[in-house]
């Protein structure tokens, strides 16, 4: 049986310790495709998982990645074929089906999305689900305004060197958005500014602009990976029918608001799902990452491999990492 390189965590006494093993193609779960796993990508869910998290992954040995883009080896669903190039994000990859951080994966042909053409495997994961999660907030923020588009709007992207703050950053920039990146790394002001940002503001300077629970208005939309005061201060600075989409929760699972925001300028939260959404939600996204919304990610990705992983999974979880990380398991 043919075997392929992983990497593993494992539960001790001292925490969860990750180490590259070999595994076999018969330890793979069941699903009607086989494939061949070329990239995938650090998200900070990766470091939840490997790092014993359980409200991520359940039962261990575990291997993670909720991302992969690969060739298919085998196939038993009609509409793909062996040789076609896929997609496969979310669902349970990486969460208690082995995902990405290894060399092959099994999994329902449900999961998977041919790779739109205009997009290369590695660009996918370079995007990976921070991408798809900036793309649907940035989605999310542009139907709540009746499809107007951004241009000469005012965004606020917290996380803004993170994941999917950068990429939400860049694309809501592209799209003709003056954006103010919400960052907690002084050090970074110029990498924000060469990916869009009209203004780079720390956390701290954030409370010092805005007052609660309703404050100047500023902003016609929010992106927000944060919670906690930064999603309470986004929400106090909106402009009339301004919304914040909101995805993560870096700094705790919290936030306080008033009936305020809501009820006097009509402002909205929109809550953004990367993970259980369809097929065609995702698949539209894709399709505009490889089109209309092409982004230069040059600039914010690091390619690594799956021996030296293990050091950006510790970057990720103390909220160090600048930009993307993609893992290539050539
Ligand atoms: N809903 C979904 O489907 C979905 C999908 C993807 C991700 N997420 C969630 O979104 C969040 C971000 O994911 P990611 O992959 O972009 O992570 P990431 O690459 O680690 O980015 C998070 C960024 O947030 C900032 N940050 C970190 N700790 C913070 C703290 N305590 N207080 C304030 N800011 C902090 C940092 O940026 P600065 O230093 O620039 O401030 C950090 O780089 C996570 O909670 C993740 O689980 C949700």
């Amino acid at each position: 049986m043919k075997t392929f390189k992983a990497l593993e965590s494992v539960k001790t006494e001292e925490g969860n310790k990750t180490s590259i093993i070999e595994k076999s193609i018969s330890d793979l779960p069941e699903g009607d495709l086989l494939i061949k796993v070329n990239y995938s990508s650090l998200n900070y869910k990766d470091a939840l998982s490997a790092s014993g998290s359980p409200g991520v992954t359940r039962n261990y040995p575990h291997t993670p990645g909720i991302d992969a883009v690969g060739i298919i080896e085998e196939s038993n669903n009609s509409s793909f074929k062996e040789g076609d190039s896929v997609i496969v994000t979310g669902y349970d990859l990486g969460m208690n089906t082995a995902g990405g951080f290894g060399q092959y994966i099994r999994v329902p042909s449900s999961w998977a999305i041919l790779l739109p053409a205009g997009l290369e495997e590695k660009d996918s994961m370079c995007l990976g689900t921070a991408g798809l999660t900036a793309g649907l907030s940035v989605f999310a923020l542009d139907k709540h305004n009746s499809h107007q588009g951004f241009d000469g709007t005012s965004s606020i992207v917290s996380g803004s060197t993170g994941g999917v703050g950068s990429i939400a950053l860049m694309l809501l920039s592209k799209l003709g958005s003056n954006v103010t990146a919400i960052t907690g790394k002084d050090s970074q002001e110029e990498l924000l500014k060469n990916l869009g940002a009209s203004e780079v503001v720390s956390r701290e300077g954030l409370s010092e602009m805005t007052r609660t629970p309703v404050g100047k208005s500023i902003w016609d939309f929010g992106v927000d990976v944060v919670s906690g005061n930064i999603l309470t201060l986004m929400l106090a600075s909106l402009k009339p029918g301004g919304a914040v989409a909101c995805s993560g929760m870096v700094g705790g699972p919290s936030f306080e608001s008033s009936i305020f925001p809501f009820i006097l300028r009509g402002n909205a939260l929109l809550g953004i799902d990367s993970v259980e959404i369809s097929l065609e939600q995702k698949t539209q996204i894709w399709n505009n990452f490889a089109s209309d919304w092409s982004l230069d990610l040059s600039h914010t990705v690091r390619e690594v491999n799956l021996e030296n992983l293990d050091t950006e999974i510790s970057t990720i979880l103390k909220g160090g990492q600048v930009g993307r990380v993609l893992v290539n398991l050539n």
